[in-house]
This record gives C-alpha cells, sequence and structure tokens, in this order.
C-alpha cells in the first residue's frame, strides 16, 4: 500500500443500502451481506450505510426480517472504527408521513440502540422543523447528526430564483447552529452538474467549519464529472458503491476513484485487493437480484433527467399510472404540467414523498382537469396536496399559489386557515394509543415502534415471528439456483432453442366473442361452444382478498418507489345496471379507503361521499346531486376499476 496521503479523501459506502435499494429493490437479505461483512470491514471504508430509506419497509414487508437486527448482526462482522450509517426522513422517520415526536424521540434511541452511528437527516422541504425532534435525539444519545440538503435546482442548473449558492449555504450554516456535526448535499437524481459542485463546496467549506460530504446518483450521467470537481474543492467525503451495484440510478463506482486518486493527496487508502473480493462475491450472488434489475433500455445514462428533471424512478410510475387510467399517450402533456403544479406548490425539491405529491397531481390534472386558471386544472386534488397546502409537510422554498391554496383548503377537515408553526407541533402523541392496539404483541419498544410505523405489516411480522399467522409466500428467498435456471432459460430463448408452444387454431365462425375488461384494459375474447351470459346482479361486490402488500397507510402518500407493491386487482365489478344518473362511477382505478355515507343518508352536490386511494394518494370523490344514497356497491378495502359505480344516489 502507498503512504497515507495529505488529506485522504474519506469514502461512504452505499453498497448495503443505497446501492441495492436504486437497482434492487432494496430486497438484498441480511445473510447475504454478512457473508461479504468481515472483508467490508477491512476495506477501509469511512463508514458503511446499512439502514434507512426503503430498508426498514421492505425488510419486514418483503423479506420477513426484523429491520432492527440488521445493524446489530453487521457489527458482529465489522469493526467500531468503521461507523455505521442511517438515512433518516426527518420527521418522516423511515415512513411517509410526519410522525409526534414521541415516535421520532423513541425511533432515535432505538437506532442508537441498534448500533447506528451517522444519522443523515433530510427533509423533502429542506425545512429545518422538520430536522429539529430527530436531530436533537441524535445528539442526546451523543451520535453523529449529518444534516443533508435535498439539493435541487429551479431549472436545469444552480442559480434561478429560488435555489441559489446562498440558498444553500444558508441552509448549511442554520443547520451547523443546530449543532450538525457535518453537511451533506443529497443530489438524488443526479442534477448537480460538476462546476456547481466546485463552487457550491467552496462556499460551504467558507461558510461551516463542518465536514462536507457528497451525495450523487448516477441516473444524469454527471456525477463521476461533479465528483471529479468536487475532490479538486476539497470535499471530505465523498458516497460510492461496488462496481457491481454501481451507475444506473446507483451511485458512481469506487475502483475507478481509488485508482485515480492513487499516490495524489487525496488517495483514498482503500485496500484494492478487498474491493476485488467484494466484487467477486457480488458477482456470484447476483442471479438471486438480477430479476429485479430494470433493464427495459439500453442507456445506462437517462438522459430525461437532463430534459426535464423528472428521474426514471418517477417517471416508470407516472407512465404506469396513465396506462392504468388508459391514458399513456398523454405523457407529454403531463410533463407539460408537472413544472407547473411543482411551481404552484412553492418549487419542492422531487424526493421522497414531495416527488409522488407533485407527479400524482400532474397525472390528475391532465386526465381530469384541462388547461387554463387553477380551478380549470385542479379539478381533483389528492388529501395529501390538501395536507401540503395546509402545512403538514413544512414551509416550501417558495409561496404556494394563492388560489390553490384556497381551493384545496375549501371544507377541508383541518381547517381552511393553513399553520405556519411546526408541522408536527400540531400532532398528538402516538405512543400510547398504539400500545393500546397492539397490547402484549408487542414485547418492547422496537415492536411498537414497527407497529406504530407500519400498522399492517408490522403487525403481521410480529404475528408470524409468535406463530399467530403464516409467513407468506413472498418472503421465502429466491435461491442462486432459481436465479440460474431463469438465466438459462432467457438464454434458450435469445438463442432460438426454446421450443415454442403450438400455436392456437383460429377460433371457428360459431365461436362468441367478448370484450372483457380487466384492470382498465380490455381483450377480446372468443369463446367457442354454446355460452349463456346472465347479466351480474347490482348487488355489492365480494370484498376483495386482503392485498399482499399492505395498501397506504391512512392519511399518508406511500410512495416508495423501490417498495412498491403492484396494485391488488379489482373486485369483481356490480353491473352498469346500478349506474343510470345516480351511479357515481370511480374516476380512475383504486381502493375504496372509506365510504363517508350508507343507504338511507341525505347528500347535498358536492358532499364528500367516498374517499378512494388512486396511485398511492387519497382522493374525496363528492355527490354530483342533491339526493338519498340508495346504494353502495363496495366495501371498504375493495378494489376498484375505472368506471365502476362506487353507490348510487336518487
Ligand atoms: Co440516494
Amino acid at each position: 500500500m502507498s503512504p497515507k496521503a495529505k488529506n485522504p479523501l474519506k469514502i461512504t459506502d452505499l453498497t448495503f443500502r443505497d446501492g441495492h435499494q436504486s437497482l434492487f429493490a432494496t430486497r438484498m437479505r441480511t445473510e447475504d451481506i454478512e457473508a461479504i461483512a468481515e472483508t467490508a470491514g477491512k476495506v477501509g471504508y469511512h463508514s458503511m450505510e446499512v439502514w434507512g430509506g426503503a430498508t426498514f419497509d421492505t425488510m419486514h414487508r418483503f423479506l420477513g426480517e426484523d429491520p432492527w437486527e440488521r445493524p446489530k448482526r453487521l457489527r458482529k462482522f465489522i469493526p467500531k472504527e468503521v461507523k455505521f450509517q442511517m438515512l433518516l426522513r426527518g420527521q418522516n422517520l423511515v415512513g411517509y408521513r410526519n410522525y409526534a415526536d414521541d415516535v421520532a424521540n423513541a425511533f432515535v434511541d432505538e437506532a442508537c440502540e441498534a448500533g447506528v452511528d451517522i444519522y443523515r437527516i433530510f427533509d423533502a422541504l429542506n425545512d429545518e422543523r422538520n430536522f429539529e425532534t430527530a436531530a436533537k435525539a441524535v445528539l442526546r444519545n451523543g451520535m453523529h447528526f449529518q444534516a443533508a440538503l435535498s439539493f435541487t435546482v429551479t431549472e436545469r442548473k444552480m442559480g434561478g430564483k429560488i435555489f441559489t449558492k446562498n440558498y444553500w449555504v444558508k441552509k448549511a450554516k442554520n443547520f451547523a447552529s443546530m449543532g450538525a456535526d457535518s453537511i451533506c448535499i443529497k443530489d438524488m437524481a443526479g442534477l448537480l452538474s460538476p462546476d456547481d459542485a466546485y463552487s457550491l463546496i467552496k462556499a460551504l467549506k467558507k461558510a461551516v467549519d463542518l465536514p462536507i460530504e457528497l451525495h450523487c446518483h448516477t441516473t444524469s450521467g454527471l456525477a463521476e464529472y461533479t465528483f471529479q470537481r468536487a475532490i479538486d474543492a476539497g470535499v471530505d467525503i465523498i458516497d460510492t458503491c461496488s462496481a457491481p451495484f454501481a451507475n444506473r440510478t446507483s451511485h458512481p463506482a469506487i475502483e475507478p476513484i481509488v485508482t485515480m486518486l492513487q499516490d495524489s493527496d487525496r488517495a483514498t487508502g482503500l485496500d484494492m485487493d478487498k474491493l476485488n473480493e467484494i466484487n467477486e462475491y457480488l458477482e456470484t450472488i447476483a442471479p438471486k437480484y438480477k430479476h429485479l434489475l430494470d433493464t427495459s433500455r439500453l442507456a445506462v445514462v437517462d438522459i430525461g433527467v437532463l430534459r426535464h428533471q423528472v428521474p426514471g424512478g418517477m417517471l416508470s410510475n407516472l407512465i404506469n399510472q396513465l396506462k392504468q387510467a388508459n391514458a399513456d399517450h398523454r405523457l407529454n402533456d403531463v410533463f407539460a404540467e408537472l413544472p407547473l403544479v411543482r411551481k404552484d406548490l412553492g418549487f419542492p425539491p422531487l424526493v421522497t414523498p414531495t416527488s409522488q405529491i407533485v407527479g400524482v397531481q400532474a397525472v390528475q390534472n391532465v386526465l381530469f382537469g384541462k388547461p387554463g386558471s387553477i380551478e380549470d386544472r385542479y379539478k381533483m386534488i389528492s388529501g395529501q396536496v390538501k395536507d401540503y397546502c395546509y402545512g403538514l409537510y413544512g414551509t416550501p422554498p417558495a409561496e404556494v399559489n394563492d388560489e390553490l391554496r384556497a381551493l384545496a383548503l375549501k371544507g377541508y377537515k383541518r381547517g381552511t386557515e393553513p399553520i405556519t408553526c411546526r408541522p408536527a407541533d400540531v400532532l398528538e402523541p402516538e405512543l400510547e394509543e398504539a400500545k393500546k392496539d397492539i397490547g402484549d404483541l408487542a414485547k418492547n419498544q422496537k415492536d411498537l415502534l414497527l407497529y406504530t410505523l407500519f400498522p399492517t405489516t408490522g403487525k403481521r411480522l410480529l404475528e408470524v415471528r409468535e406463530g399467530l399467522a403464516k409467513a407468506p409466500a413472498e418472503w421465502t428467498a429466491r435461491t442462486t439456483e432459481e436465479g440460474l435456471a431463469e438465466q438459462e432459460l432467457i438464454k434458450k430463448a435469445l438463442a432460438g432453442t426454446l421450443e415454442e408452444k403450438k400455436e392456437a387454431p383460429k377460433p371457428s365462425a360459431n365461436a362468441a366473442t367478448y370484450q372483457v375488461y380487466i384492470n382498465g384494459q380490455y381483450f377480446d375474447v372468443a369463446v367457442e361452444g354454446d355460452v349463456i351470459v346472465r347479466p351480474a346482479a347490482p348487488v355489492a361486490a365480494p370484498a376483495a382478498p386482503a392485498p399482499v402488500a399492505a395498501p397506504a397507510p391512512v392519511a399518508a402518500p406511500a410512495p416508495a418507489p423501490a417498495a412498491a407493491a403492484p396494485a391488488p386487482a379489482p373486485a369483481a365489478a356490480p353491473a352498469p345496471a346500478a349506474a343510470g344518473a345516480g351511479g357515481l362511477p370511480a374516476p380512475m382505478p383504486g381502493m375504496v379507503l372509506e365510504y363517508k355515507v350508507k343507504p338511507g343518508d341525505t347528500v347535498k352536490t358536492g358532499d364528500t361521499v367516498v374517499i378512494l386511494e388512486a396511485m398511492k394518494m387519497e382522493n374525496s370523490l363528492v355527490a354530483h346531486m342533491d339526493g338519498t344514497i340508495q346504494e353502495v356497491l363496495f366495501s371498504n378495502g375493495d378494489s376498484v376499476g375505472q368506471g365502476d359505480i362506487l353507490l348510487v344516489i336518487s
């Protein structure tokens, strides 16, 4: 090894959190990390990010693992000098809404107990007040509070009206005064250009006497160039992955950086042999995870980000949402609407959960509104946009459009006057209530937090652990053999040696043809022989089976693109006979969260009658006429297709 550099560049390894979250839907299992942990602990990393973000959600929901155990298990293989790091979404913790302070305090205490040393805290609106409780809890536990700037741009580069260099410097100073031990520039969409990185890092280093860390995703293809200029500017720490988990929507690979800096002032001192060992190991487990990698496009660089700032993950969500509504041809309209919605909402950085809130609202404006005034465009406003306009997510970087705010808060449950205080100040403590609900199933505070954060899937994990429920099939790990067998099939198919299925005979002239509607799409189906079709009785559809993955928590968006579960299939639709002028159709496919009315209730036009969760956002559907509720055709929790009649008014 070469002699120690004067000012070695420190490295945070993201392979075991953001790396597999970005590329493999956060599905890596603890046992697969354990198997290489000892080697990883000897590379010479400054820290390893091993927890937070979507790991908590995915582990208990899809892997059947208790998320609290991962840091403890890994610590057995990795010496204390290598710090363990987590990503914490401010007052959102590892969930999708603001939690009360008692939950935030307890969560940080337990994370410290579980072995996390460095807490990278961020907020989607860069609102300092959403850092307060978590930051204080980290400092009270004697751990490292790293404040992250959720980096975004007004237009293409740093500058413009809002996200100027001064904006970021001011934020960093505020965080320093809150006791931050370091500052991170968190560039989640890869929007930071090399020259901007240089000038921003110089400015930050001058303004605050704290280590500066840079976190860039390679989505747009800029990150490696940006790193080079950041190193020139004196950045202290950069975030990287082992090569097999690097690039695409992930992060730069560490190995070329080690080579590039060798024998320089900034040489990392990392052990290339150990890095190579990790590379070889990750290739051997690749068959278990490869199917999760999105290889639908040839390009590893997503130029969409450079053009319209919509990163790939968000883009595929938008396309799915449009497809479900039979409107995929309107994607360009959504691209045009998206920046307008972002502007109306005061230019939030697009990161969980604001990316979902803005994206879905843009889709809804395109589907249900028309270009023009605020009232023309915002025909349907999601519950999350209402919460946002009320101030529940914090203060946006710029003013929210007054007209939109007034429209969104018309009849809003908490009031029409937005709050100006810290969002968590209006939240009641939650743990006592949760304790009452879950009872003895929660053996300790960690269990209680798991349940509080994820009431449905968290409870399921506890029930399975106690032998009260069966483990769902999806928890079973995919084996290397299964992965290899599948690869073999694909290889054969590509080589044209896979035996083809017999071609189906053409339907005869006597075959009856039907159009079958499934999930907003329709198929032509031909049936041979005599078929008698009876119209379905207009009765309430049977309750849909509980979806495999939990639906989004009530009053909270559940965007986590990495952990997103496929939408459950819609329940059988009632016959159109129930429709007519009084039938209220679902404007889009979704899940009935709650009927606000029952048969016999009188309603006035504009009264909220159903809450429909669609595209993971809550939407209030209102009565389209005055009258009495004749019939309610689904149950809470049922999935519905577009156009299904939800209730009948007469
Ligand atoms: Co990231």
